[in-house]
């Protein structure tokens, strides 16, 4: 009896080792710094959805909205939109649950998928709330 006492003690022991070694959560600002990162080194979303300029994206309009200036077509008749939709501040009439969904699996709340050149990102659930937490920080156009 005794012995399974110790053992069960030094189990329990072990077991509160693991959870102390568990990784933190991210606080919402490393999620935003990791968001902004996805957004601006990686997902090139400002490539399309903020106004070009010959010296590149003019971030004072970051995520607003732009004409595409991708002159690249493809070769055979498929959809093809000549403007990226404003996404600053999250896409208009998505929640957020939904904009972490639609970063998932490209579908959005009504279940179409935007036309290419829309990339059909596959982020991962932690990635996806992280882009989503990122763009809410950044301002709409004021109109
Ligand atoms: C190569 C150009 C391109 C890139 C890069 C791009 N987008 Fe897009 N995006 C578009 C276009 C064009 C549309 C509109 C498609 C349509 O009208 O069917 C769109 C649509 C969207 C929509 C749907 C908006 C709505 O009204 O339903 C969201 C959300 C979005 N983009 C987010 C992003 C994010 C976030 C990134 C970066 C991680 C990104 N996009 C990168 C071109 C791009």
């Amino acid at each position: 009896m005794r012995k399974i006492g110790v053992l069960g003690a030094s189990a329990l022991a072990l077991a509160a080792a693991a959870c102390t070694q568990q990784p933190q959560a991210m606080t919402q600002a490393q999620l935003v710094e990791r968001g902004s990162y996805l957004v601006n080194n990686i997902g090139g979303c400002n490539d399309c959805h903020t106004p070009m300029t010959p010296q590149g994206p003019d971030m004072q309009h970051a995520l607003q909205g732009a004409d595409l200036v991708i002159q690249l077509r493809p070769g055979i008749d498929v959809p093809w939109a000549a403007t990226a939709p404003q996404i600053a501040g999250g896409p208009a009439g998505y929640t957020d649950e939904q904009f972490v969904s639609f970063l998932q699996n490209g579908e959005r709340p009504d279940g179409t998928r935007p036309r290419p050149p829309m990339p059909a990102f596959r982020f991962n659930e932690e990635d996806s709330r992280a882009v989503v937490a990122y763009i809410k920080t950044v301002p709409r156009a004021q109109n």
